[in-house]
Formats: structure tokens, C-alpha cells, sequence
């Protein structure tokens, strides 16, 4: 359960999550054909100790991420929602924009993963252990940023617009956002005003990239839990680390506030890519068909 101000590492309440999805993006890019390939997700993973190591090694028996019923299609959804924010990013460097905030980065090695020009800065912000733990791995692994990096501790739920002003973030430029895999992390007013955020520091010409989820049915949640209660690596868990509640639709908040806004959901998108959705699985907390992605642009 979540709790105001609450707090994490990596390998801890939503903290782990970031880590859950790197192992997932390190096993989508082993697959022979990959949507997207991230290099950095196994030396994040690896980095992680011994059980990480083990389950990318295929000496974990019984895990989510390798269960036909959810981790198959989990790791095709990962693996398509990282080929759409890299093509936003591509995309916005491609029209000039050079500064570009990673709200809630996790291990997200976009920095160290795509081709930035010489003048690109990128903020990554999250908080201060998770950033912490990404550090220490890369410099381990003698990881060098292609762009210049600048991290920003904070909580998203508070006053991080000063902090990221604090960090040398610049609103007269044109910005690219990325929110990927955080709004069900945020409780609804908390995104609201995340959004809010973003439309008073962004001059004409940004753009944001955002994933959203639909609310779990009291049904779906049901489910779950009852997998769970029968199966060693359920993700009932997981579901506490979400604020499953009513909140504002991405696209349509940002067209209201004067912004470009185009929605495409997640299965559509991964069959646009010629592959097929993963078979929606309430039970194995799996249904992409509640996710989607949305761009917007501040003309
Ligand atoms: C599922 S991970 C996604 C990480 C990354 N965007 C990715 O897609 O790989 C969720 C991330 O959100 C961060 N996060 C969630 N709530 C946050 C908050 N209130 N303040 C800062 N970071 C937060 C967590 O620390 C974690 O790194």
C-alpha cells in the first residue's frame, strides 16, 4: 500500500520496478529480431546481485518474466513502448528540439543508447537512490553518455520543477518529455499537477511522450489477487505500488490545453510493428490492451 512521501531504492517498492522492467527490456533484446535493443538493461540487472544475475542466466525456475502466461508478452510490450519513445526522441531531436527531461528515468539509458547531437542535454529525474544505483552500474561498467546528462533528484509528487530550474533546465528552449511507465505511480491529483508542470515549462514547439494505463476493474483486481494467492510469482504486489483510481486522460488533457494531441493504443501500435498482442490475462496481470501512448506538441 502507498503511502504519502513514501520512499524506495532499487530493489525496493516502486524503486523495483524500474529494475523489473530493465530485466525485461535486457530479455526483449536478446530475442532475434528485436522492436528496440537495450544493451544497458543487463548491466543494470546484472548489477542488481545474484538473484538478478541468476534469473538473465535462466537459473530462476519460476518467474514472471520468464512465465509463458505473462513475461512473453510483457517483454513484446516493453520492447514496443521502448521503440515508440525512442522514435519521440529521435523524432524531436530531428526538428531541432535539444533538451529533453526524463521524468521518472529509472534505468532508462536513452543517454548512453541513442545518437544525441553534440549540444543535446538530457535530465533524468528520479529519486535520488534509484539515481544513485544507475550511477554506480554505469560507471562500472565504463558506460559514457552520448548526450550531456544531468541528473535530478527528486519526488514527483513534490516541487521538482524548481529542482529540474535548479539543474540548468532552460523553458524559453523547446523541450521533449518523456513519461514512460509512471503515471499509475502517481496518484491522480499528483498527475494533474505533473502535467501542469509541464505545460508551464514548455515554450512553443515541445512535445511530450506519455504512457498511461486504464484503471484496473474491481474484477481484473480480483483476479489477480487469486492467481497470486495459488501462484509463487504473482504480481499482486505490484498492484499496491499503483494508485488504481479515476484520473484525467493524457490526450485529451493536453488538447484542452492547447496542445497537438495523438493517441495510439499500445496493441494497435505493436500490431502496426507486425507483431501480434500478447491475449489479454487479468489473472497474469497482463492486459496491454489498457495501455497507451500519446504525443503532444505545443504549436
Ligand atoms: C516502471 S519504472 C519506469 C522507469 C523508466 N521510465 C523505464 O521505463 O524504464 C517507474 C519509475 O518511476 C519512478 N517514480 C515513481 N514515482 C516517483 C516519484 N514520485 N518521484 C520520482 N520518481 C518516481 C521510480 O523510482 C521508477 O524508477
Amino acid at each position: 500500500m502507498r503511502t504519502e512521501g513514501d520512499s524506495w531504492d532499487i530493489t525496493s517498492g516502486v524503486g523495483s520496478t524500474a529494475l523489473f522492467v530493465a530485466a525485461g527490456r535486457a530479455f526483449a533484446s536478446r530475442e532475434p529480431d528485436p522492436l528496440a535493443s537495450d544493451p544497458f538493461a543487463e548491466t543494470f540487472v546484472r548489477a542488481a546481485g545474484p538473484e538478478w544475475e541468476d534469473l538473465l542466466d535462466g537459473l530462476v525456475a519460476d518467474h514472471p518474466l520468464t512465465d509463458p502466461g505473462f513475461g512473453t508478452g510483457f517483454q513484446l510490450y516493453l520492447a514496443a513502448r521502448t521503440r515508440y519513445f525512442d522514435a519521440f526522441c529521435d523524432a524531436a531531436i530531428e526538428s531541432g528540439i535539444r533538451q529533453v527531461v526524463i521524468l521518472a528515468a529509472g534505468l532508462d539509458a536513452r543517454a548512453y543508447r541513442l545518437s544525441w547531437p553534440d549540444d543535446a542535454v538530457v535530465y533524468e529525474l528520479d529519486r535520488a537512490p534509484v539515481l544513485d544505483f544507475k550511477a554506480k552500474a554505469l560507471a562500472a561498467a565504463g558506460g559514457m553518455s552520448r548526450a550531456r546528462r544531468r541528473e535530478v533528484a527528486v519526488d514527483l509528487r513534490e516541487d521538482w520543477p524548481r529542482a529540474l530550474r535548479d539543474g540548468g533546465f532552460d523553458p524559453s528552449r523547446p523541450t521533449a518529455w518523456l513519461a514512460e511507465g509512471l503515471l499509475p505511480y502517481l496518484p491522480a491529483a499528483a498527475q494533474d499537477r505533473l502535467f501542469e508542470s509541464i505545460d508551464a515549462l514548455s515554450c512553443r514547439d515541445s512535445r511530450a511522450a506519455v504512457e498511461q494505463t486504464e484503471m484496473l476493474s474491481p474484477a481484473a483486481l480480483e483476479e489477480m489477487q487469486s492467481y497470486a494467492d495459488q501462484n509463487d510469482h504473482g504480481r499482486a504486489e505490484w498492484v499496491q505500488l499503483i494508485y488504481n483510481e479515476p484520473r484525467n486522460e493524457a490526450a485529451a488533457w493536453f488538447a484542452d490545453h492547447g496542445w497537438d494531441a495523438e493517441r495510439t493504443e499500445v496493441d494497435a501500435y505493436i500490431r502496426a510493428l507486425g507483431r501480434t498482442p500478447p491475449t489479454p490475462d487479468p489473472s497474469a496481470s497482463l492486459v496491454t490492451s489498457l495501455i497507451s501512448l500519446v504525443t503532444a506538441t505545443r504549436s
